[in-house]
């Protein structure tokens, strides 16, 4: 097992570029897999998530070449094969609602961790459409035997963005149209790249429809992603220094946690903002005295992958901190309420779980600690800024930190 020593830091004052979106790449390279033709994809993450999504493509037929970060995809019609997913939901729940309306017999499945992460989201619906899913107790492995698709008219139970594309997908292959709407607009990369490559999508407010379409290859660059550029911001302000992340994706689906660090007194500023179909810009944070951090359930969605990295600050602020109706956090990579709570109970954090809600007593010191990152990338992260504010920490398993910011202990902590 990997372990990582990570040190008290006494400032923090950085300038990083950021790494490249995991989810956008993961679209990226499954949907120029799918297309006609040729797609270059620069910027491309070559985070382990990214990596699985790439060979599962390549099982299925495409080719893809990797250039350092830009991929050289050929699209193909797909073959029947099996499909090793590795840890990302992404990329299974996509590939079971594109394979579905497929020609062909496709075996999906994962590491441990995915196998154990809710599919019947999917598969409900899917199988509405007339799709054929063989599961195995609603999680992987499953068996997709490819079938001709109706269209589907659906409200989202679950706030999703894994669940939303899945269904735009299976779109493309359906008899019509495939309509989702969301209680809450969830993260748009797929309507967004679909848009570029001649699919055929139109949104109002939080419903999306996708026709049946025939996709094109198109040139896409990848932004910045602002899940992993929250690691070295929050370090800044739990420090009580600063930081600048570097062409960080500004997409207003994914930038809730900005608007979470200005609601508790940080400073934040965006300069050279580039507005185009994902727009991005630089992040600038510096703060003193914070706030505690407050979130409903409604906001939850929205900040999904950044409330380990929030809770993690919450230890530095003075005051209760609270986030509420945190639910579908149970379904991640770990149980992430029992996780975070079990990790920075580890440095010595005043953190609760109350059913589904958090609740962190800050400001009180922390201590020098061992902490088990449960094999999931964010809480190793958050650990690990929440115990660089503090007396340092050793975190074990800390190699999972690849799934979706390889680079993140020399970046952003400096070791
Ligand atoms: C993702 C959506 C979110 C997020 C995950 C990536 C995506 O999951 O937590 O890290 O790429 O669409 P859900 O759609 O399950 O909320």
């Amino acid at each position: 097992m990997s372990e990582k020593a990570v040190p008290k830091l006494n400032s923090y004052d950085k300038t990083l570029m950021s790494t490249p979106d995991k989810s956008i790449s993961v679209r990226a390279v499954i949907l120029c897999s799918y297309a006609v033709g040729k797609s270059e994809v620069r910027n491309l993450s070559l985070c382990a998530d990214v990596l699985s999504a790439v060979d599962c493509m390549r099982a299925l037929g495409a080719s893809i070449t990797l250039e350092g970060n830009t991929a050289h995809v050929i699209g193909a019609p797909f073959r029947s094969c099996s499909l090793d997913c590795g840890n990302s939901a992404t990329t299974a729940r996509l590939l079971i609602g594109l394979l579905s309306g497929l020609n062909g017999v496709f075996g999906i499945d994962g590491d441990e961790s995915l196998r154990a992460r809710p599919m019947r989201r999917i598969i409900d619906p899917l199988r509405l459409m007339g799709a054929r899913i063989e599961d195995t107790d609603g999680h992987l492995p499953v068996r997709v035997i490819g079938s001709a698709l109706g269209g589907l008219e659906y409200f989202m139970p679950i706030s999703s963005a894994q669940v939303k594309s899945a269904l735009l997908l299976a779109g493309l292959n359906c008899s019509s149209s495939v309509t989702v709407t969301e209680k809450v607009k969830t993260r748009d990369h797929t309507e967004i790249m679909l848009s570029k490559i001649n699919g055929e999508v139109s949104v109002a407010d939080n419903t999306v429809t996708c026709r049946n379409s025939v996709l094109f290859g198109n040139d896409i660059t990848v932004v910045g992603d602002i899940s992993a550029a929250a690691y070295p911001l929050a370090a800044a302000l739990a420090l009580h220094g600063s930081c600048t992340v570097k062409s960080v994706g500004l997409n207003p689906t994914r930038t809730a946690f900005i608007n979470v660090l200005r609601k508790i007194g940080a400073r934040v500023s965006i300069d050279n903002f580039t507005d185009c179909d994902e727009p991005y810009g630089d992040i600038t944070v510096s703060g003193g005295k914070l706030r505690p951090i407050i979130i409903g359930e409604n906001e939850v969605p929205l900040l999904i992958d950044e409330i380990p990295v929030l809770c993690a600050l919450a230890c530095h602020i003075d005051g209760v901190s609270v986030i509420e109706g945190a639910g579908e956090l149970r379904h991640k990579e770990s149980d992430r309420i029992n996780t975070t709570v079990a990790a920075l109970r580890s440095l010595g954090a005043d953190i609760d779980q109350r059913g589904d809600s958090i609740v962190v007593c800050g400001g009180k010191p922390l201590v020098f600690g061992k902490v088990d990152s449960y094999g999931d990338h964010r809480i190793a992260m958050a650990a690990a800024v929440a115990a660089a504010a503090g007396e340092g920490c050793v975190i074990q398993n800390a190699d999972c930190v690849a799934v979706s910011y390889p680079s993140f202990f020399e970046e952003v902590i400096g070791v």
